[in-house]
């Protein structure tokens, strides 16, 4: 499968066999680490949104493997400040990179990279539209949870209207056989492009507000944040700030093989509680952002057909 010199913008972008070819590479890497992969290669890693997770285990995947790493988190000390534009931006980071990973608050800034660089785009999140690398992680979770990723009653619960990772999660599910429960509260709603592609392509899916109507049907449920930076109107984050908290009150409704992932960061969406419990996958769910994002960067520079 090709996917040397590949941009990676959307999860849009991939088929069922693609994504299953992503998610094996990475095991291959898991179990066989390969410390000189990348050797004398160079990640850019620009990120003009904040960032914990993605863009350190991009940059820790990249080192681990070997390469290089050259890039900027604040783009006020970047000449961004003194007016130049993206395109540009891109245009030079691709003559001193190999591979470009970008996070941009603006939803369509990854494809305009794409245009622009002549070196593989790989797109960490932009605005609220798409985070293709943390879908790829997450169904890498799943499986090596789970075994599988049919045949599953997952759970979506949160800010669905404005939450990327659930975006980009539910489009990667129409591949499979699961079921979804979307539970949120009316306002934070999944988008309708997303559940008219549900309608589309198929998928059983439940939009629900009440968490305790549908949280004992769960094998996995999939936690967000209520995006607060993405709401025009901070009152009306308000609203919803703390509207579900999953706590230790809660076991007794759980499936004793319920997994509880989240994208994180979290706010109050989980209690700490929860963290030592054999639910709590959403750690490991983070540390499998190093090996999947390594076998991205393998695949799309071409260090591995
Ligand atoms: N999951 C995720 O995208 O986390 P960061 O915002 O910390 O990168």
């Amino acid at each position: 499968m090709e996917f040397r010199n590949r941009d990676i913008i959307s999860i849009k972008d991939f088929t069922k066999d693609e994504i299953l070819y992503v998610l094996k590479t990475a095991k291959k890497l898991e179990s066989r680490p390969n410390p000189s992969l990348m050797k004398g290669r160079v990640m850019a890693s620009l990120f003009f949104e904040p960032s914990t997770r993605t863009r350190l285990s991009f940059e820790s995947a990249m080192t681990r493997l070997g390469g290089q790493v050259i890039g900027f988190s604040e783009p006020g000390n970047t000449s961004l400040k003194k007016g130049e534009t993206l395109w540009d931006t891109i245009k030079m980071a691709e003559q001193y990179a190999d591979v470009i990973v970008m996070r941009h608050p603006v939803e369509g800034a990854a494809r305009l990279a794409a245009e622009a660089s002549g070196v593989p785009i790989i797109n960490g999140g932009d605005g609220a539209n798409q985070h293709p690398t943390q879908t790829l992680l997450d169904l890498y979770t799943i499986q090596k949870a789970k075994g599988k990723i049919d045949g599953l009653n997952i759970g979506f619960l949160g800010d669905l209207k404005y939450g990327r990772t659930v975006h980009s999660l539910s489009t990667a599910l129409t591949h499979f056989n699961s079921t979804l429960y979307l539970i949120s509260p009316e306002a934070l709603k999944m988008p309708e492009s997303y559940t008219e592609e549900l309608d589309r392509k198929k998928v059983k899916y439940h939009e629900e507000s009440d968490l305790m109507k549908v949280i004992g049907k769960l094998d996995v449920l999939y936690a967000t944040r209520i995006q607060k930076e993405r709401f025009p109107d901070p009152m009306e984050y308000k609203k919803y700030a703390g509207v579900y908290k999953l706590d230790k009150s809660m076991l007794p409704h759980f499936k004793p093989t319920l997994k509880i992932m989240h994208p994180l960061p979290r706010v109050d969406e989980i209690h700490p509680e929860l963290d030592n419990t054999p639910h709590a996958l959403y750690f490991e769910q983070a540390g499998n952002g190093i090996t999947v994002r390594q076998a991205l960067l393998a695949l799309v520079t071409g260090r591995i057909k």
